[in-house]
């Protein structure tokens, strides 16, 4: 049977899904607690990838040599950088981008070297059943987070985009510092549409295993100084219920 790794970013967005998980056993290895068990009818692993892109790299490198896992989805908050993508918005991942990687000029800026490349691919795939998905469980926001939640983050209008995610060691919170990234990605012909801390480092690693890897982020800000204000709490009451209200639908379609 087809082994699926659900990485969360947060222990919020994973709690819900380990309290579904039927015969789970918790496994400790490099540090870390993953769960591995049966979610809607599916064999899963369930493993925080920990912040930034090294620790979500020696994460997706466990789970692929160590937990032997067929294909990879990744649930995790962002920042948005487009103008057309809000708080409460989806993203979903078509493509990767190292914001913060920089050899030129012994490779053009942004380039992954050795690899003659600067974006990874999600999976076409398992990005489109995900699609589905999330499409599917953004008609029905009001009956999963109650419409007082809906009504307090003005999610009245949240959408589901598909695009460009770009990834670096770094939470951007600074006034102005995520225009100034969006235009630098813009200049050398990227356009993000929000920034996170792992994405590129997991779908890297997938590409050199050849795992097919997806990931959706629920925008918790707009990557600009007011980015901290009440993120712990947007993870509770939005996020995490995202990532699960999607994650059941995409796991109940297999
Ligand atoms: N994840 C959520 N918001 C973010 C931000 N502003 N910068 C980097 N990663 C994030």
């Amino acid at each position: 049977m087809t082994r699926t790794a659900i990485l969360s970013a947060l222990i919020d967005e994973q709690r819900g899904l380990i309290g579904q998980l039927t015969d789970a056993t918790e496994v400790a290895h490099a540090g870390r607690r993953l769960w591995c068990g049966r979610l809607h009818g599916q064999d899963v692993v369930l493993a925080l990838s920990r912040i930034g892109k090294v620790a979500a790299a020696t994460t997706t490198t466990a789970l692929i040599e160590r937990f032997a896992v067929d294909r990879i989805v990744f649930t995790g908050v962002a920042g948005g950088l487009a103008p057309e993508v809000r708080v409460g918005d989806l993203v979903l991942a078509h493509d990767f981008i190292q914001h913060d990687l920089d050899s030129s000029p012994i490779v053009p800026r942004y380039e992954v070297p050795l690899y003659g490349q600067t974006r990874f691919l999600a999976d076409a795939t398992l990005s489109a059943a995900l699609h589905r998905a999330a499409t599917d469980a953004w008609t029905q926001l009001p009956d999963w987070l109650g419409t007082e939640v809906v009504a307090r983050y003005g999610l009245g209008q949240a959408r589901v985009h598909q695009g460009l995610l770009a990834s670096g060691d770094r939470f951007v919170s600074v006034a102005g510092e995520g225009q100034r990234l969006q235009a630098d990605l813009l200049a050398h012909g990227h356009r993000a549409l929000a920034v996170e801390m792992e994405g590129a480092a997991v779908a890297q690693v997938c590409f050199d295993y050849g795992v097919p890897f997806a990931a959706l982020r629920t925008i918790s800000d707009r990557a600009d100084a007011t980015a901290h204000a009440d993120f712990n709490q947007f993870v509770r009451e939005v996020a995490s219920h995202c990532a699960e209200a999607v994650l059941t639908r995409w796991l109940k379609t297999l």
